[in-house]
């Protein structure tokens, strides 16, 4: 049994439910430009309206440190998350106050509104009891169905959740249970792909890993300092001398808990890095000194895709070169459609997320092929990380009250 209530705990009907979305979605000129995120939590607001709630959605937009700022409006939220929801969504120009109660005094049963940015108001951020009691004012119970905003210790992701009866939404639900799958009770072996250009930014999520996996593959430009500190020629890639130590002290606890870490043997490198810049193939030792390691090389694809055979769990977080230039996504793009196909015949689950690596697998195509993809930036790599993320610890500390 899960250590948090969900939807089927609660009876819903005439109550009024805050469910705490995470509606910071990509938005360009008040247009929101993709809707996974709307799209992935429409279901609770659905299910929720169904049995006769009255929906109450909160969420913050972007960063307004505590001050109204009118290009931070969740207002253009509106339209494309009643057409993901399939019912008219309603909108108070504050989260707290006069407007947002009256809103919420006109709500019948099944009807949904959303309330303006809750990081209009400091208290927000700042997890103030305060704001968090006006907060749960308005409502009866309280749903967090925001994954990717669980590691902010926020007034209405951690606080409101010990003022009301609070369960988890269905997009909560399915990350963790997910996440749970990937990486505290995986089938083994277990694989973890993570790339991305800095290794100063995921030292602790290496550590982490390495205690939990069977094969760390690691690519992307934060391989370069593992090859560096190896005495391997990286040309004028991009690497951080100063992260050698750290780098070595990996490899070495790699050995203590039997973790085979697998590194880029070739590359593609080249002098620059643009869109169909020329560009070769080299052994990892073969890197010219004016030369770029901008992907990794298919023999590393290789030795990665080879393993998938034996591998049951797999969990990755950064691509494995230069994605977004052509042609140095190809190492990424090869590895990401093995992983789908490998999980499409059901021999692999698989779990992805951050921000790049969606990005990466839907240069692919390959995002719906995965067991899971993650949209949570932040929150999935603290998680990565093994850190509690205290939107998650509130609703687990509501179900033991
Ligand atoms: C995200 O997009 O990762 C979440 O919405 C959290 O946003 P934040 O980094 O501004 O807290």
């Amino acid at each position: 049994m899960a250590s948090y209530r969900t939807l089927d705990d609660l009876d819903v009907r005439g109550k009024r439910v805050l469910v705490r979305a995470d509606l910071n979605v990509p938005m360009q000129d008040g247009r929101v430009t993709d809707t996974l995120r709307i799209d992935r939590q429409a279901p609770t607001i659905r299910e929720l309206a169904q049995k006769g709630a009255r929906v109450i959605v909160l969420s913050h937009f972007d960063r307004p440190k505590g001050k109204v700022v009118p290009s931070m409006s969740l207002r253009p939220v509106v339209e494309p998350l009643a057409k993901a929801v399939g019912r008219p969504v309603a909108f108070a120009d504050d989260c707290v106050g006069e407007k947002a109660k009256a809103a919420v005094a006109r709500l019948k049963n099944g009807d949904v509104l959303l309330l303006e940015n809750t990081r209009f108001h400091a208290g927000e951020e700042k997890n103030d009891a305060h704001f968090a009691k006006e907060l749960a004012a308005l409502g009866d119970i309280y749903v967090n169905d925001a994954f990717s905003a669980a590691h902010r210790a926020h007034a209405s992701t951690e606080a409101i959740a010990h003022l009301l009866p609070a369960a988890a939404g269905r997009a909560m639900q399915s990350e963790l249970e997910h996440l749970h799958k990937a990486l505290d009770d995986p089938q083994r072996p277990v694989m973890a792909v993570v790339g991305g250009a800095k290794i100063s930014t995921k030292i602790a999520l290496l550590e982490n890993l390495l205690k939990k996996v069977d094969f760390l593959v690691i690519g992307g430009a934060m391989a370069n300092t593992f090859l560096a500190a190896e005495d391997i020629n990286v040309g004028k890639s991009l690497y951080e001398p100063e992260f050698y130590g750290i780098a070595r002290r990996i490899m070495g606890s790699a050995l203590d808990t039997n973790t085979v870490i697998l590194l880029p043997s070739d590359a593609v490198v080249a002098k620059e890095l643009k869109p169909g810049a020329a560009h070769r193939t080299a052994g990892i030792r073969e890197v010219g000194a004016e030369e770029m390691i901008l992907d990794v090389g298919p023999n590393s694809v290789r030795e990665m895709t080879n393993r998938l055979i034996e591998i049951r769990t797999l969990v990755w977080n950064g691509p494995l070169g230069a994605f977004e230039t052509e042609p140095f996504d190809r190492g990424t793009i090869e590895a990401a459609k093995a992983v789908a196909r490998r999980t499409k015949t059901g021999d692999l689950l698989s779990v992805a997320g951050g921000g790049d690596t969606v990005a990466a697998l839907n240069k692919a195509g390959v995002a719906d092929d995965f067991t899971y993809v993650s949209t949570a930036g932040g929150a999935f790599l603290e998680w990565l990380e093994g850190k509690d993320l205290p939107g998650v610890e509130a609703l687990k500390a509501s179900k033991g009250s």
